[in-house]
């Protein structure tokens, strides 16, 4: 069986085909990221035109890669949501019209789910059950995961999500949009415990997260250097705003482990791509005695393998989300809903 994957949730426009048996065939990618910078973040008119655009050619550009052609496709998967409302809107309505011109099935499916499964794009998957931590810009929570859409919420940021943390500590550094993978490298170049910044709820007994008091913690260290920005001060902000997050996301991770027992933690999202996330996670896993897995680099951030691969398992799986009608987009979506006996 052959899924056709569409992604255009915020602002990449990705396409891929995954066939049940061989695997991941093609996928091809545009980041609007170069286009969003000049405005200091995404401007959600622009990211639907882009949508628009991109869409077509990458599609012939995965069918090209995969040696398929659309008579091979057996059913079209599409992010539904969450995401921005214009932009999900032309991945379902080109998946949907494009499946009514080939008389295929649509998979709408949900983007976070995606993410979740990413892991098992890779040579060597994790096999449920597993933890999984989820880190994008989106969102933060952790997971048990039994199977496709058999998830239990652990735990979840109550105010904003590791990557926005990220983003608007790098605004505040004076980096450019989108600042996350941009901070990382500058607290590369910082020297540890220079600063020390909050670990929010590191103590809290469960796995809540909060990190929009580490954004304050930032943005007060940054006022009282106003004058002097230096390179150096940058980058040893950088380091000790990234040395926070990673202890709380590590922790959390780790009572998790201890709660469920469980031996497979799994990282997901555009967050998974620190590496100082990657080195310490794995330096306590091998204390610990756990396997951590990450999704390939290219299939950390949003793409339309993760779609076309969970679009896939969910029609094996024989329970995709209904297809509620024409562009019934879900922009606001908790995953939880896609989860066995939840309503979708
Ligand atoms: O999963 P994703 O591509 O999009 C969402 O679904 O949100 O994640 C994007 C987020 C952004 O906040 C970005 O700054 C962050 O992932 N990110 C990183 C790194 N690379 C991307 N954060 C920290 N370190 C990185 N290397
Ligand atoms: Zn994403």
């Amino acid at each position: 069986m052959l899924v056709l994957g569409i992604e255009s949730s915020c602002d990449e426009t990705g396409i891929a085909l995954y066939d049940s048996e061989a695997g991941l065939l093609s996928h091809a990618l545009h980041s609007q990221v170069a286009m969003h910078a000049e405005y200091g973040g995404v401007v959600p008119e622009l990211a639907s035109r882009d949508h628009i655009r991109r869409v077509v050619p990458l599609l012939r550009e995965a069918l090209a890669a995969g040696k398929c052609s659309l008579d091979d496709v057996d059913a079209v998967a599409y992010t539904r949501g969450p995401g921005l409302a214009g932009a999900l809107l032309v991945g379902c309505a080109f998946a949907e019209a494009l499946a009514v011109a080939l008389d295929k099935p649509t998979i709408p499916v949900h983007h976070l789910e995606g993410h979740l499964l990413s892991p098992l794009l890779s040579a060597t998957p994790p096999v449920f059950p597993f933890v999984a931590l989820l880190v994008s810009g989106g969102h933060t929570q952790l997971m048990r995961v039994s199977g496709v859409g058999q998830y239990e919420l652990l735990g979840e940021t109550l105010d904003d999500a590791a990557g926005e943390a990220f983003d608007k500590s790098a605004k505040l550094l004076g980096l450019p949009y989108p600042g996350g993978a941009l901070l990382s490298k500058l607290a590369e170049q910082g020297r540890p415990g220079v600063y020390e910044l909050p670990r929010p709820m590191l103590h809290s007994g469960d796995l809540s997260f909060s990190f929009s008091g580490l954004k304050t913690a930032v943005l007060t260290l940054v006022r009282e250097h106003a004058e002097a920005m230096s390179d150096e001060f940058r980058a040893d902000a950088a380091r000790a705003f990234q040395e926070a997050i990673v202890e709380v996301l590590v922790r959390k991770s780790l009572k998790a482990m201890k709660q469920t027992g469980l031996k497979q933690l799994v990282v997901a999202g555009g967050v998974g791509a620190n590496r100082q996330l990657r080195a310490t996670l794995d330096d306590e896993a091998r204390r610990r005695r756990f396997r951590v897995y990450y999704p390939e680099l290219e299939f950390c951030t949003d793409n339309g393998a993760m779609i076309a691969l969970a679009g896939c398992l969910r029609l094996q799986a024989g329970t995709p989300a209904k297809a509620a009608g024409p562009f019934a987009i879900q922009p606001r979506w908790p995953l939880m809903e896609m989860a066995a006996g939840g309503p979708n």
